[in-house]
């Protein structure tokens, strides 16, 4: 039996399995190359995806018509992932089609906010029946994906605010960082600017030294920042557009028009031996696409405007932004992060976007920190966000 013979009669099995034995599709294994020119044509995506589903109808199904649509799957996409997720080849194969199977009948996870666990769960359901036990490692891995956990970065920016306002040497963003750790955060972030108006660079330096999970600078792509950054060498580099008169950072980088300038502070940072560059970025598809020619490993969708939006329908279409930009940015093969005037009142909506991985929060958190203790802060945080993705 071929490869696409053995994926034709699973599908017909997992159709008998939803009660529908008379529904027919056709399936088609391409190359890169081929599933470009689709994904690039119909969906405006010129790069690979793994599997693309095309309905045989505009619009909505006729009642009662056998006729479904079409599934192409990139064999070579899919040996790639199958690689890096350390997953059995034909047992992945089988999860793309189940996937492209299940878009077919209507199901779509880049609707609405609970779509993506809705269609995972029936995902997990229906190839756990297929393969049985024999696969339970592609079947944990769909399950994972359904309640991917996001992880919580912690900002102590305001906590040498405090200092810096009497210019004493209390309270530390030292102390600061090591209580979010023990309340669990998993990383911790700091904003060296450049008027220096509250992290120092021996802050930076010292918490190089004592923080556990990892070390964040979030900073301006000057000369002078990307030597202090070589020097230090954190874990991660944000890089942010700074203006000296804002009371915080205002927007995101401009990467449009600058992908040249941009990527070579990428280059220079990672041949300096910084692991990950983080680009902050509005939710815009354009400039997402130009952070994509950077080499840039992560972006850092800007949510400013969601926390700020007033009237209901303001705060749906910011979210849109943000759910789209998301998934634009998982796309482009980006890890995607979100930050900036997240609370404990707005993140549920943002914390349920399943691309995004980490929430980069500081001033909501040291606000509560002052009133409740910084770990007892950050956990707060942490419920909350765990309980969007559940
Ligand atoms: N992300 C970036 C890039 C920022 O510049 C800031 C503010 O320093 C934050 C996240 C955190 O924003 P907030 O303090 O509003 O949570």
């Amino acid at each position: 039996m071929t490869r696409k013979q053995f994926l034709e009669e699973k599908l017909k099995e997992a159709l008998k399995l939803l009660g529908l034995p008379d529904k027919i599709f056709e399936l088609h294994l391409l190359d890169d190359r081929a599933i470009t020119r689709l994904n690039h044509q119909y969906l405006g995506r010129p790069y690979p995806t793994n599997v693309i589903a095309f309905s045989f109808w505009e619009g909505k199904r006729p009642p009662g018509t056998p006729y479904l649509g079409e599934i192409f799957i990139s064999v070579e996409t899919a040996r790639r992932e199958a690689r890096e997720y350390s997953l059995p080849r034909k047992a992945y194969l089988l999860a793309l089609a189940v996937h492209g199977l299940l878009h077919l009948l209507g199901y779509d996870h880049e609707r609405g906010l609970q779509a993506p666990y809705r269609m995972a769960r029936k995902e997990a359901e229906l190839l756990e029946k297929l393969l049985g036990k024999r696969h339970k490692a592609i079947v944990n891995f769909v399950k994972r994906r359904e309640y991917m956990p996001a992880k919580l970065a912690v900002n102590v920016d305001h906590v040498a605010t405090v200092r810096e306002a009497r210019k004493v040497h209390y309270p530390d963003p030292i102390h600061a960082a090591v209580l979010a750790e023990l309340g669990g955060a998993h990383g911790i972030v700091v904003h060296l600017r450049g008027d220096r108006r509250h992290i120092q660079e021996r802050d930076v330096r010292l918490l190089r030294e004592i923080v556990k999970t990892k070390l964040i600078l979030e900073m301006a792509p000057t000369e002078e920042m990307i030597a202090f950054a070589l020097s230090v060498k954190p874990d991660q580099v944000t890089l942010v557009p700074e203006r000296r008169m804002e009371i915080t950072t205002e927007g995101g980088m401009a990467v449009k028009g600058r992908v040249k300038k941009v990527r070579t502070v990428v280059e220079r940072l990672k041949e300096g031996g910084i692991p990950k560059v983080s680009i902050f970025i509005n939710p815009d598809p354009a400039q997402l696409k130009s952070a994509a020619k950077t080499g840039a490993d992560v972006v850092e969708l800007h949510t400013g405007h969601y926390a700020e939006a007033g009237a209901s329908e303001e705060l749906e279409s910011e979210l849109a932004r943000l759910e789209e930009a998301a998934r634009v940015a998982r796309d482009l093969g980006f890890e995607v992060h979100a930050g900036h005037g997240l609370s404990y009142e707005n993140i549920g909506p943002v914390a349920a976007i399943p691309e995004i991985e980490e929430f980069s929060i500081g001033h909501a958190i040291i606000a509560r920190a002052i009133m409740v203790g910084m770990s007892e802060a950050v956990r707060e945080m942490l419920t909350l966000i765990e309980k969007a993705r559940g």
